[in-house]
């Protein structure tokens, strides 16, 4: 009952002119996708791609928003901006960003309400590190990460938030969590969802799976009854890879 949702996250990879020649190659071959596709991009990026994509089943999204609405925050950008730019996504809170940018559970939480608000979908990404699982705190970790990031919205604005549980130590390294793993860490985030919201709220909200997913793994995370999509990354840079992925 759940629409699955793969989404590329190319962080900090392509020019304008490369990232039109991406979606341009990539058209043609996700056409047919039984899922949602979503391409999020560099913000330099919106206005080259969003012409290309326009008519297609491609959506695009942004890799950041700021909490405020307008303001003196240099080198931020609101989330009305974004939906200005042609966004419909925005990734929240990636680990990259909590590890090298000083986001904290507090600030992806005020980030995904102010996104939610101006009515973007808003893709909370969570996840422990390899240190936290070794210890046994992956489930306290994931719990917590989610509850704080959607704390203060309601069960209705749930309908616009897709979690992306990417563990930490999976990402960009070629580890993948394997399908059990991933299966049973999006089943505590599921149950963390219905402790808060309550159950109807947990079964309906999508959570992706994130961490060195590509073509030659995705049909198994994907069999998975809990993992609803991916949140790709290496292998969203190219087009026949991406391909590869979102018709799993
Ligand atoms: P990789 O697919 O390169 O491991 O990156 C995952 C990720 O961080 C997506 O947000």
């Amino acid at each position: 009952m759940r629409k699955p949702i793969i989404a590329g996250n190319w962080k900090m990879n392509k020019t304008p002119e490369e990232a039109a020649q991406l979606v341009r190659d990539l058209i043609p071959l996700v056409k047919d996708a039984k899922c949602d596709v979503v391409v999020c991009t560099p913000a330099v990026n919106f206005a080259a791609v969003k012409p290309v994509i326009e008519g297609t089943n491609i959506k695009l999204g942004a890799q950041n928003v700021h909490f405020k609405a307008s303001g003196a925050y240099t080198g931020e950008l609101s989330a009305d901006m974004l939906k200005a730019a042609g966004c419909e996504y925005v990734i929240i809170g990636h680990s990259e960003r909590r590890q090298y940018f000083g986001e904290t559970d507090k600030t992806v939480n005020l980030r995904t309400i102010a996104a939610v608000k101006a009515g973007l979908k808003a893709i909370v990404c969570v996840g422990e590190m390899k240190d936290e699982r070794e210890a046994g705190y992956t489930d306290m970790i994931v719990m917590y990460q989610t509850q704080m990031a959607l704390h203060g919205l309601t069960a209705e604005e749930l309908d616009n938030v897709v979690i992306a549980y990417e563990p930490v130590w999976a990402i960009g390294t070629g580890l993948t969590a394997t399908d059990e793993q991933a299966n049973e860490t999006i089943g505590v985030i599921r149950k963390a969802i219905a402790y808060k919201f309550g159950q109807e709220a947990a079964d309906k909200i999508r959570i992706q799976y994130g961490g060195s997913m590509k073509g030659s793994n995705v049909k198994g995370l994907m069999a998975q009854p809990e993992i609803d999509g991916g949140l790709i990354g290496g292998a969203s840079l190219k087009a026949e890879d991406f391909a590869q992925v979102v018709n799993f």
